[in-house]
């Protein structure tokens, strides 16, 4: 009786390639008890701005409101001006969706190589979750340029930070670590330099921390953290920090959890008042497009989270372990895109 709804956006480059896996895991998943799945496809991305010059229409947006989630696959092409799309389509659905936690776990899963000698610097594995901020920071095009072109150019973007807008992401990471058996909460930031966002960051977290009382925090630097992530990263269970710091740790993190490959992401509305959104933290990778070389494993992934989103625990929990299973048989045997996601959908 259980039916979803899904709006399906490909995009560029690999982008259709590892959805047509993700959504192949979602029919597996519908044809085993699971909730059935009906989709309808969305054509945003290069070709549509190159055919129409359009990124992002109205009425599009309004349509994706009527899904109970998005799956997305890339968005971004060599073809376009940079920023055209990522300004044009990806954040402003972001923000029009207010999809204020974006959710970046970094597991290692065994059999699964990582850069780091891990043995040595995470005896206890890498298994932390990254709460990005999704909708303030730097992101919001806050900022402006004088006399471009002359030696007295000035560029400026400017961090917005809203008590609003941490306090609603800092609770949301709170209780994610309150749910997880570590309890650990670590701030991430840059105080001692961004002095006014800073302050609101930290007394964010030490408020709302006196709502979770068994949950340990902590305060890491972004540039140390960056040391932590590559030394010690079994230290970190939840991190919470803003939208441009979580960008940027958060390609570091999927590099020492075996890759961006394998990296899994959900642009959430905790409050459900829009649809999520669920897409692999890589791009759309254009030189190997068309290729079938491209891993769908971190956009199948997405799709366990997307299930988790709507309370379907255990599918996101056998969608997980199946993956977990491809993960650990695959060693270094190199398989296409549709093999791995045949294989990880007959799993199911
Ligand atoms: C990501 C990407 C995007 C971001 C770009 C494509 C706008 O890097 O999802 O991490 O910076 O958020
Ligand atoms: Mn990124």
């Amino acid at each position: 009786t259980d039916s979803l709804s899904i709006a399906v956006i490909g995009g560029d480059g690999i982008g259709p390639e590892v959805v047509a896996e993700g959504l192949k895991v979602l029919d597996a998943i519908g044809g085993s008890g699971g909730p059935k799945v009906s989709t309808t496809d969305y054509d945003l991305g290069a070709q549509r701005w190159h055919r129409t010059g359009e990124t992002l229409p109205e009425g599009v947006v309004d349509e994706l409101r009527q899904h109970d989630a998005i799956l997305l696959g890339a968005i971004g092409d060599p073809s376009v001006p940079s920023g055209v799309l990522e300004r044009g389509i990806l954040l402003p659905l972001r923000f029009a969706l207010d999809h204020y936690v974006n959710l970046r776990p970094a597991k290692l899963y065994p059999g699964v190589a990582s850069p780091l000698a891990v043995d040595r610097v995470a005896p206890n594995g890498i298994d932390f979750v990254v709460v990005r901020e999704g909708t303030e920071g730097p992101y919001v095009g806050n900022g402006g340029a004088l006399r471009v072109g002359t030696p007295a150019e000035i560029a400026t973007e400017v961090s917005v930070n809203t008590r609003y807008g941490v306090e609603r992401v800092v609770r949301d990471a709170f209780a994610r670590a309150q749910a997880r058996p570590r309890k650990h909460l670590t701030l991430v930031h840059k105080h001692n330099v961004l002095t006014h966002a800073g302050h609101l960051w930290r007394r964010t977290v030490e408020e709302v921390g006196a709502e979770f009382p068994d949950v340990e925090t902590a305060y890491q630097h972004v540039d140390a953290a960056t040391i932590f992530l590559a030394t010690d990263p079994g230290r970190f269970d939840v991190i919470v920090t803003d939208n441009l710091f979580g960008d940027i740790i958060t390609d570091l993190a999927a590099a020492i959890a075996g890759g961006i490959g394998l990296a899994a992401s959900g642009n959430i509305n905790p409050d459900r008042t829009t649809p999520s959104m669920f897409e692999p933290v890589h791009g759309s990778a254009p030189d190997i497009a068309g290729q079938g070389k491209a891993d769908p494993t971190a956009t199948i992934l997405s799709v366990g989270m997307l299930l988790a989103h709507l309370g379907h625990d255990a599918e996101a929990s056998r969608v997980e372990a199946a993956v977990a299973a491809d993960l650990a048989e695959r060693g270094d045997t190199t398989r296409t895109t549709a093999q791995v996601g045949d294989a990880t959908a007959s799993r199911l």
